[in-house]
């Protein structure tokens, strides 16, 4: 058989126009490809955590978490933001239905890893926000990276969408905590004597 290297855009396998249908085939299609390329990126990011171990017997890379964005989430973001809910509006405008936590030690360390994920082969970077030297309103810090990645399905490649987010131990206690008491008010929960 010949090598795969048909390069097509992600566009090309999907309905752009069409409203999503979460009960389609397609919808579990695209879900799919993202996760293909979340495995991809994690595999990526895996080695140089353990060659970097390895080489300078540093743990440069503390954790490493990966989540797929759920409906719910894709749904209210895209309603947020304004956008019909439509395969095209997803893939365009949603950049992390794919996403990486990248978690380390100090603040130094995410410097290096930046430049690690840069260096990976076929990697691009589609947009960068350094909050960490611009912190949001909210106090939130972190590095954030969109890029594609590769994914080599059956007939063709595409490349695919992943958000990465680079912070050390404490700014991802911080944003968690931040995160609980912003959308999940638990301490409003009775508990009966
Ligand atoms: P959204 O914030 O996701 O609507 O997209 P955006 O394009 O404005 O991207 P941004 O880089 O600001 O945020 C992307 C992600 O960073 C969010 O989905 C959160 O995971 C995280 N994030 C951004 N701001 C905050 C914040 O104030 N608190 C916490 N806990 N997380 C944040
Ligand atoms: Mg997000």
């Amino acid at each position: 058989m010949d090598k795969n290297s048909n390069i097509i855009k992600f566009e090309s396998l999907v309905p752009m126009e069409e409203n999503i249908n979460v009960t389609n085939n397609k919808f579990k299609k695209i879900m799919l490809i993202y996760s293909f390329a979340l495995k991809e990126i994690e595999t990526r990011i895996n080695i140089l955590r353990d060659e970097f171990k390895y080489l300078y017997n540093y743990e440069l890379i503390y954790d490493i978490k990966t989540r797929i964005k759920s409906l719910e989430s894709i749904i209210s973001k895209m309603t947020r933001k304004g956008y019909s809910i439509t395969y095209g509006n997803l893939i365009k405008n949603i950049n992390d239905i794919a996403g990486i936590r990248v978690i380390c030690k100090f603040e130094n360390d995410i410097i290096a890893i930046k430049k690690l994920i840069k260096k990976i082969p076929e990697v691009k970077i589609i947009k960068e926000k350094d909050y960490i030297n611009n912190p949001k309103e909210s106090g939130y810090k972190s590095h954030h990276i969109i890029l594609t990645v590769p994914v080599n399905l059956l007939e063709n490649i595409t490349y695919v969408k992943v958000e990465i987010q680079i912070r050390t131990i404490a700014m991802d206690n911080w944003a968690n905590i931040e995160h609980a008491i912003k959308y999940k008010p638990i301490h409003n929960v009775k508990i009966k004597n």
